[in-house]
């Protein structure tokens, strides 16, 4: 059996940073957004006596998580097979894009299918939860809200298909050093400025622009405080007509949501120094329809 899958990369539209948890982890207030940008899988799959998981990729990455997420989904159909992974990446690591998140969802999906085999989906999220705080999202892509570790998911309406540009400057961001450096007691009080903030921009998402809304990303005040350059691409993006541009995730991807893809083709041209990728958000509907 073999399939090729796409896996996509994801934007953190807004982004909220509130207390450390007891299990170390910080209880976050997200949106996620699947975007257009993705790597490409292709899985080799043949029953054997003993697993085997073979991965090689266009580029030199360590520790991927499609080892990971293969062994633990081989365990979890308890199935024995020879694993073969040719992963052709394009999303840019330590970006904030989840590309690393994607591939081990992308895994979780195509897996059982390949194996004729089903894992229902609390098992496929219990799975998803263990491997990272963002995989559990790339099981369902489109708009959503994320709560807790990020990992408590609930379906947002789909957003119109607006344009993006992600610039990536090649700065890598370690996620858990981003967390460390954020070093201000947030609030978890229910009635924070913050949550209300937030709440005001879910209720208001369903409207046709996101420019209007007072979107943020906790990360970015410190993170630019360690890399200013990507303060710089902000503010540039901005000139450039971008509305909003934001950091996402942990960073360093900065993205700007323009009027038309060749608006964001121009600006793209403005970043020669940076690898620059124009695509549009993806809805539920379209990441589900690619998988199929
Ligand atoms: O879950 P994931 O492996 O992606 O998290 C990487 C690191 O980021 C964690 O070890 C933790 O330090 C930090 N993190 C956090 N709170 C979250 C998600 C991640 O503190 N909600």
């Amino acid at each position: 059996m073999r399939a090729t899958v796409p896996s996509f990369a994801k934007l953190n539209l807004d982004l909220r940073v509130l207390h450390k948890r007891p299990d170390g982890y910080h209880e976050l207030r997200t949106i996620f957004q699947t975007i257009g940008l993705h790597d490409q899988l292709k899985i080799e799959f043949d029953f054997a006596k003993r697993s085997q998981i073979d991965l090689t990729s266009s580029i030199d990455i360590q520790d991927n998580l499609v080892f990971r997420s293969a062994k633990l989904v081989l365990d979890a159909l308890k199935v024995k097979a020879w694993v073969r992974f040719a992963l052709r990446k394009r999303i840019p690591l330590g970006a904030g894009l989840g590309g690393g998140s994607s591939n081990a969802a992308a895994v979780i999906l195509a897996l059982p299918k390949l194996a004729k085999k089903s894992l229902p989906p609390a098992t496929q999220m219990k799975l998803a939860e263990a491997l990272g705080s963002d995989v559990p999202f790339f099981l369902y892509g489109g708009t959503a809200l994320g709560l807790g570790r990020g990992t408590e998911l609930y379906p947002l309406p789909d957003l119109p298909p607006h344009h993006v540009l992600v610039v990536s400057t090649g700065i890598h961001v370690s996620t858990a050093e981003a967390y460390g450096s954020l070093g201000r007691a947030l609030t978890s009080q229910g009635d924070s400025p913050i949550l209300r903030e937030f709440q005001t921009i879910a209720w208001t998402l369903e409207g046709p622009r996101l420019e209007h809304l007072p979107l943020k990303n906790d990360f970015e005040e410190a993170v630019f405080k360690t890399h200013p350059e990507l303060a710089r691409v902000v503010r540039k993006l901005g000139k450039l007509g971008a509305k909003p541009a934001r950091m996402t995730g942990s960073g360093s991807a900065i993205f700007g949501i323009f009027s038309s893809a060749e608006a964001a083709r121009e600006a793209a041209a403005n970043f020669p120094a940076a690898t620059t990728f124009v695509t549009r958000f993806l809805t539920r509907r379209q990441y589900r329809r690619a998988w199929q």
